[in-house]
């Protein structure tokens, strides 16, 4: 595997495959690399021939109270598991190579009104920051398959809504969220967890799937079922965010119509921000 942080490497390696006829698939990260990533890879080998990964803590995507100073960067151990993987480059750019003219003077990549809600309405420019370095990635590397996690359901939505909307020819690729075995959506943020808080952790997902069962059965008082889901995510030791019922298809308010629901929650535990969702039909 080469680790390559320049874009006149990586644009000599592209060049290099794209001329055997080779696809390639990126699967962009900010690092910390789990299971989760792990499942990203290896679902990149089934759409192309190379993959890159790509490992950039985006500043853009960080709101100033965040946790931009803390994320955890781990790029030896990162390094090595992707070896292990095979991955074929891991791209681990600067900041004046993802930003050449600056971050003030960024341009910027914005997705109205999808991200004016949930996670959107809770981080203002969070996902401004993400459109805005994803588009980046997407022209350094112009891969033909790029893969993103469900676990950020609302993330991979935007990023399909901005790849149709500028016609990028990509093909947006979504992939199951990995999980601890008691059912803990894996994220780069769980490290952040004492061992009390880990133990608590789990309810979110016990709750989301409490809800997809009432809403399975029929159950359509959505804004009841929300109600119940945020007294118990707090009743759990949890500082709930949002605890929200959807249209799978368009994070719109559901109606009796509607036959795909996404299931959403984003909660605190201590200083920690988790978020996880499920699917449901019915
Ligand atoms: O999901 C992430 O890790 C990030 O938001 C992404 C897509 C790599 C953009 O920085």
């Amino acid at each position: 595997m080469e680790a390559i942080s320049t874009k006149d490497e990586l644009t000599e390696q592209l060049s290099e495959w794209r001329a055997e006829g080779d696809h390639i698939a990126l699967v962009p990260t900010m690092g910390n690399l789990h299971a989760g990533h792990l499942s990203l890879i290896d679902a990149a080998r089934e759409h192309a021939e190379r993959v890159v990964v790509s490992v950039f803590v985006n500043p853009t995507q960080f709101g100033v109270d965040e946790d931009f100073d803390d994320y955890p960067r781990t790029l030896d151990r990162d390094t090595r598991r992707l070896r292990k993987v095979r991955a074929d480059v891991l791209f681990a750019p600067d900041v004046e190579t993802i930003y050449p003219f600056g971050i003030e003077q960024a341009t910027q990549v914005i997705v109205p009104q999808l991200t004016d809600t949930l996670c959107g309405a809770h981080r203002p420019g969070h996902f401004d920051g993400v459109t805005t370095v994803v588009t980046r990635l997407f022209a350094l590397v112009q891969p033909d398959v790029a893969l993103f996690g469900l676990k950020d359901f609302q993330q991979q939505m935007v990023i399909r809504r901005m790849t149709e909307d500028l016609h990028i020819p990509i093909n947006i690729v979504s992939v199951p969220t990995v999980r601890e075995e008691d059912g803990l959506a894996m994220s780069s943020r769980n490290s952040y967890l004492d061992e009390t808080q880990r133990a608590i952790a789990p309810e979110l997902f016990k709750v989301l799937n409490r809800t997809a069962d009432e809403i399975r059965h029929g159950e359509s008082d959505f804004a009841g079922l929300e109600s119940l889901m945020h007294e118990s995510i707090a009743a759990g030791g949890f500082r709930p965010e949002y605890a929200a019922i959807r249209n799978a298809s368009d994070l719109s308010e559901p109606t009796a119509e509607t036959r795909e629901f996404a299931i959403l929650v984003a909660a605190y535990l201590g200083e920690t921000r988790l978020i996880d969702n499920v699917r449901v039909s019915r």
